[in-house]
């Protein structure tokens, strides 16, 4: 069983990009083999995707030892703005990580349900099992953000995805909130297979879904937990309703 969940709370945005940058930097330096990471969409890592592909983070990655997953994906072609990993590809990865270490879901897939196969069985081929082993999880860390509706990945309040427990990867054919087109999202047990699962909200654009979390309501983002590892919330102070912000 992980931990419970532990909030940090941080300035600003500006902070909580290098806050996250360092326990990044932390995860992969407490792992001296092969390293797997699973990115998230959306506006809120933007900042930290930039920091890690600057100095002084640059050079401490070690670059070749590292993969880059994403635990969802907007049903669009490679390029397209609405792409998570090519958003990401764009910031940083494209310049510093080798192409063979960069794992996006194929969106030129039939349909996102083919896609979700497909992406399953290359994690599975990766993992080198077909059966996740919770003392051996898939990922050293997996980052998430969390939607006005308190979806984490694609994975949407009262939809039938996030009951998924024998899948690792499922296809979403409509969203629930904008972007409205179909998506790709890792199930709650395969992004719940890592050391540490790390949150990250800014700005009080998150404060109205921050109350309802606190309060502690059924939301994909009060169940997404690590399952033996860590689970850590990294906040900035506009992202906290008034009294916790103390
Ligand atoms: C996506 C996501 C999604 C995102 C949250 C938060 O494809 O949209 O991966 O789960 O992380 O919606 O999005 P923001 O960071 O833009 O608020």
């Amino acid at each position: 069983m992980g931990l419970g969940r532990k909030i940090i709370v941080v300035d600003d945005a500006a902070a909580l990009a290098v806050a996250a940058a360092d326990r990044v930097v932390a995860r992969i330096d407490s792992n001296p083999g092969r390293i797997a990471i699973c990115l998230t969409g959306g506006s809120s890592p933007k900042q930290l995707y930039d920091v890690l592909g600057k100095e002084p983070y640059r050079s401490q990655i070690p670059w070749d030892r590292v993969h880059w997953f994403i635990g969802d994906d907007r049903f669009v072609k490679t390029g397209d703005p609405l792409n998570n990993m090519s958003m990401a590809r764009g910031i940083f990865l494209d310049r510093c990580a080798p192409a063979a270490n960069i794992h996006p879901i194929p969106t030129e897939a039939h349909s996102p349900y083919e896609a979700a196969r497909l992406y399953e069985e290359q994690l599975k081929s990766f993992y080198g099992a077909n059966v996740l082993d919770p003392p051996q999880p898939l990922f050293d860390l997996v980052l998430l953000g969390v939607g006005p509706d308190g979806h984490i990945a694609s994975l949407f309040p009262g939809y039938p995805a996030i009951e998924v427990t024998d899948e690792w990867v499922v296809g979403v054919s409509e969203a629930h909130v904008a972007p409205f087109v179909p998506r790709v999202s890792l199930t709650l047990p395969a992004l719940g297979s890592c050391h540490e699962m790390l949150f990250e909200l800014s700005g009080a654009d998150k404060r109205a879904i921050m109350t309802r979390v606190l309060a502690g309501k059924d939301l994909p983002a009060n169940r997404a937990r690590s399952y033996e590892g860590e689970t850590v919330w990294l906040c900035d102070r506009a992202a906290l309703p008034e009294n916790f912000r103390a």
